[in-house]
């Protein structure tokens, strides 16, 4: 699959990585241009190259959005039209400003997104866990227990695909429900940070 990263930091650097790794086209992205990508690209296996955002967001079937929350409204919609865009954001009052919408909880950071790239199917996803445990707890082997991963989104085919890459990098996907949801998978929520396995997760979850 081609995947188009936007951030190419702690995280989106990680997911280039797992991704590449696991076998798909990677193009990923930073605000700054492709020629600061060159370090972080030659270190990675597989097909990674870098790419500016507009380029990352045409290049891949799904792309993931891996910026600080307040940098959204900057993203390109058009790209992503019709595109499977990850959202692996969080919102930081303290480093994105306030947003009182969200402080007041009457929507979640991912239905915003979702709003601004409107043609886009947002899932949210890889939001809940630290970049370094993200890099290291990927398990290839299904004897072991996996460590679980929470999905939510509006668009059952895009969270099937999502789900999909999941598992592909080492990790168990978790229904978590639609965008509006996302709230359980928010900092603060009782799952975030918590490095849960599949069924841990399932269970605090509850039903969606
Ligand atoms: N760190 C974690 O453990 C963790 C875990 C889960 C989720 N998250 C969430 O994931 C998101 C990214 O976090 P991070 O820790 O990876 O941040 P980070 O290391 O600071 O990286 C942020 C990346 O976003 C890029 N960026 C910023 N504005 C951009 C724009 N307008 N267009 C394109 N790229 C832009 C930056 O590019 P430049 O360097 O060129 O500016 C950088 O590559 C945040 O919402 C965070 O809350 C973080």
């Amino acid at each position: 699959m081609r995947i188009g990263i936007v951030g190419s930091g702690h995280v989106g650097g990680t997911l280039a990585r797992l991704f590449g790794k696991a076998g798909h086209e990677v193009a990923v992205a930073n605000s700054r241009g492709p020629e600061t990508l060159r370090g972080l690209v030659d270190e990675l296996d597989g097909q990674v190259r870098a790419a500016t955002v507009e380029e990352a967001a045409r290049f891949g079937d799904v792309v993931v959005v891996a910026v600080p929350f307040g940098r959204y409204a900057g993203l390109p919609a058009d790209p992503l039209s019709g595109k499977i865009v990850i959202d692996a954001g969080n919102y930081y009052p303290e480093r994105d400003g306030h947003y009182p919408e969200l402080d007041e909880d009457r929507t979640t950071s991912s239905e915003l997104l979702q709003r601004h790239l409107g043609g886009a199917r947002v899932v949210k996803a890889f939001n809940t866990m630290r970049w370094d445990h993200l890099r290291e707890y990927g398990r290839q082997s299904s004897a072991m227990q996996r460590y679980g991963m929470p999905v939510s989104g509006d668009d059952v085919d895009a969270k099937r695909r999502v789900s999909d890459l999941i598992e592909q990098i080492g990790f168990e996907p978790v229904d978590a429900g639609g965008l509006a949801d996302g709230r359980r998978q928010q900092p603060g929520s009782p799952i975030y940070g918590a490095d849960l396995t599949g069924g841990e997760l399932h269970e605090r979850l509850g039903a969606p």
